[in-house]
């Protein structure tokens, strides 16, 4: 890393005016309601000319007679009226245009501008600029990212004035100050004080420099750099102030911010995308650096996402907003989000809901949750809740036919060999986790059951006939009593075979009967489906009053709606939205996963984008299978975790500092009103993020 040694130079002309930012300031009164809807922080640097000589020309003078000359400099108290001029006062009455012709007016230029000494009053905003007075000696690479990623400077407009030194003149002007030291090096020698090492020390850096600049093609360059902060009150605008100076003098950063007393009109021009550097005209605002000091400083610059859709968030280390939509992603729509508990999932999740409705009213949007933690979004927009259990069926066997359209555009599909599959799903997820007796060797003789009884039900590989009535659980059960009366009918021929087929069947029954008989625990799954889910906004609850419902009911019952709605979403032309809240229940059954990998790798064909949202950390421990379902997601959110942070890094390809970000992610919470994630977005490229609503979608999540 090459050094910045050259700010020592041109030793610091003294800046009487200048004393360090930090004012004494009064108990910092609430910031209520100033936070600006859309905040602005482009680092802007100038653009260093091509001409070594630039150095030697001063900059153009802004155009006299703009509205910044209105103003009054020596005069503190100038009451607004007088002071404020222009436009914005005095010609109310003109600009009353139609349209709200004032407002308007408003977003193009400020209504008028005062000066005090430590801030410009412009409009309705405040405003107070610092100039960096003194740069790190040995600036590491992105060094800046605490200043302009921190929320302190979310207000805060960064600026940077880069010009390229002339390199014989400064080799002059570092022969001179090399020969001064050599001189003082050889005095203190000779007198044996113990200051000498110190010149040494600087003796040898000057070398080094000189050598760097004189032997390689690096060039020095002037640096002048402006942080101009913004509030719509003056209280408001100290505190701020002080936050970002406190930001810019902690390590890393290592600056020294000074507040230009006087100068604060000259200050915030120089801080302003005009490229115009107003205060170098008064005072030396510039530190000579090395083109590898200059490259440490510049902001973190990211292929930034900008495309019709919503935000997901702003981008962490410069604020802008990170716009997206999950339906232009080429490697499908699917989105996992992880984190841990309280990390803020469900929160982004439902804002992202809430934006996609506003972005676009066609998009249906299901939510499932075994909690109830849906119920004010979807109430918000106008949705349908339906609460899953009770006596109203819903059929595991269920089969819709698959369109036209689908079928002829995707030749590997085999919509039948997918529904033998998620009804065998279901059943080993069952048996494990509710009847405790695992399908294992039995497989074989359920799978034909399963067959047979949609055969039965005239149903076969033939797409043309899914449109037929679906069988239920309990037209399995007869086939299933057939096998056992008679295994020579269903094709067994060998003794040893049917007393197998006929044990089975037997042990099968035993365990289904308890459940899916008429009054049994689960004898709504064995009815056809009772509920319509078609409703443009659907929140499937399984949120239970009374008597609580063993994981393994609920992960099965996520199971059928997770099939009930991914049916639907076939049938519909339009596209949907799907997210299941809590996934680890379908995550870490081995039931779902195959279904669930399947239904991935194939919703695009159906518009479909699912969402799930899944702990990590403790009993949670994303399985291999969850990773993989992770992989074909085309956009992965991670919010804040912990222990699982070397493995993620593993999984999803992360460097060390998204590592870092995700461990030290702040997790959401209402005080500070944001949460911290990362976002993936097509397997490439990984955002640092920060997740905020706006007041009124606060109110309705
Ligand atoms: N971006 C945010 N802004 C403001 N508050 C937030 C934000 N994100 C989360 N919160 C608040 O933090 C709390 C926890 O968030 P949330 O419920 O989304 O966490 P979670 O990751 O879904 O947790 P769990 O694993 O328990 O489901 C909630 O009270 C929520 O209101
Ligand atoms: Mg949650």
């Amino acid at each position: 890393m090459l050094k910045s040694l050259l700010s020592r130079l041109d030793p610091r002309r003294t800046h009487p005016n200048t004393p360090p930012a930090t004012e004494p300031a009064p108990t910092p009164p609430p910031e209520a309601g100033t936070s600006s809807p859309h905040p602005e922080k482009h680092p802007t640097p100038s653009s260093p000319s091509a001409d070594s000589n630039t150095e030697s020309s001063p900059e153009s003078k802004p155009e006299s007679g703009s509205s910044l000359e209105r103003e009054n400099e020596n005069e503190d108290q100038s009451p607004p009226e007088e002071a404020l001029g222009g436009a914005g006062s005095s010609t109310s009455e003109a600009v009353d245009l139609e349209f709200g012709g004032r407002h308007h007016q408003g977003l193009m230029t400020p209504g008028g501008i005062e000066v005090t000494p430590t801030s410009v009053h412009l409009g309705e905003d405040w405003r107070r600029t610092l100039w960096i007075g003194e740069f790190p000696d040995e600036p590491q690479d992105g060094l800046f990212e605490a200043l302009y990623a921190s929320p302190d400077t979310r207000d805060t407009d960064i600026s940077l004035h880069i010009q390229p030194r002339e390199t014989e003149r400064t080799l002059t002007a570092l022969e001179n100050q090399l020969e001064d030291l050599e001189a003082d090096l050889q005095y203190l020698g000779e007198k044996h004080r113990a200051s000498a090492r110190g010149v040494r020390a600087d003796l040898e850096d000057y070398q080094e420099l000189y050598d760097v600049l004189r032997n390689t093609p690096t060039r020095a360059f002037d640096v002048s750099m402006y942080l101009s902060t913004h509030a719509k009150t003056e209280d408001a605008l100290r505190s701020r102030v002080d936050a970002v100076g406190s930001v810019a003098r902690r390590a890393p950063v290592n600056l020294a911010p000074i507040l230009p007393r006087w100068q604060q009109q000259q200050a915030l021009q120089a801080g302003s995308p005009f490229g115009v550097d107003a205060l170098a005209e008064s005072m030396d605002t510039s530190t000579p650096m090395l083109g590898g000091a200059v490259g440490a400083m510049f902001p973190f610059v990211s292929g930034a996402f900008s495309e019709p859709g919503i935000e997901y968030g702003t981008y962490a280390l410069n604020e802008s907003p990170l716009v997206v939509d999950r339906f232009e992603r080429e490697t499908g729509y699917c989105m996992l989000v992880i984190g841990q508990l309280g990390a803020g999932k469900s929160f982004s999740t439902k804002l992202q809901l809430v934006r996609r409705a506003m972005h676009d009213s066609q998009t249906v949007l299901v939510m499932l949750d075994p909690l109830e933690g849906f119920a004010s979004v979807n109430q918000a927009l106008g949705g349908e809740r339906i609460t899953v259990g009770g006596r109203r069926g819903f059929n595991p066997l269920e089969l819709s036919p698959t369109p036209e359209d689908v079928l002829e555009s995707v030749p590997d599909l085999d919509p039948w060999a997918e529904q033998v599959a998620w009804v065998l799903g279901f059943f080993e997820t069952f048996f494990e986790a509710v009847a405790l007796n695992p399908l294992e060797g039995r497989t074989q003789t359920l799978r034909r059951a399963v067959q047979e009884t949609y055969e039965q039900a005239g149903i076969t590989r033939d797409p043309q006939t899914h449109a037929r009535e679906s069988p239920t659980i309990r037209d399995l059960l007869r086939v299933l009593e057939a096998l056992q009366d008679n295994p020579e009918a269903y094709g067994y021929v060998s003794s040893g075979e049917q007393s197998n087929v006929q044990r089975d069947a037997q042990s099968l029954l035993t365990d289904l009967r308890p459940s899916f008989r008429e009054g049994g625990d689960l004898s709504h799954l064995a009815s056809p489906t009772d509920f319509d889910l078609d409703a443009p906004v659907l929140y499937l609850d399984l949120h239970q009053e009374e008597g609580a419902r063993s994981r393994g009911e609920t992960t099965l019952l996520m199971q059928v709606l997770f099939n009930a709605v991914y049916e639907r979403a076939k049938q519909s032309d339009k596209r949907v939205v799907f997210v299941i809240d809590e996934a680890h229940y379908l995550l870490s059954e081995a039931g779902s996963l195959s279904f669930l990998e399947t239904a991935v790798r194939h919703s695009r064909h159906y518009d479909l984008s699912l969402q799930f949202l899944t702990q990590t950390g403790g009993e949670f421990v994303l399985t291999p299978e969850a990773k993989t379902i992770g992989r074909l997601c085309s956009m992965t959110l991670i919010h804040r975790v912990n222990e699982e942070a070397s493995e993620l890094a593993d999984w999803f390809g992360l460097n060390a500092r998204e590592v870092e970000w995700v461990r030290s992610a702040k997790a959401g919470n209402d005080e500070d009103g944001y949460s911290e994630a990362l976002l993936g977005i097509d397997g490439e490229v990984w955002f640092p993020l920060r997740v905020r609503a706006s007041d009124y979608e606060t109110s309705v999540l």
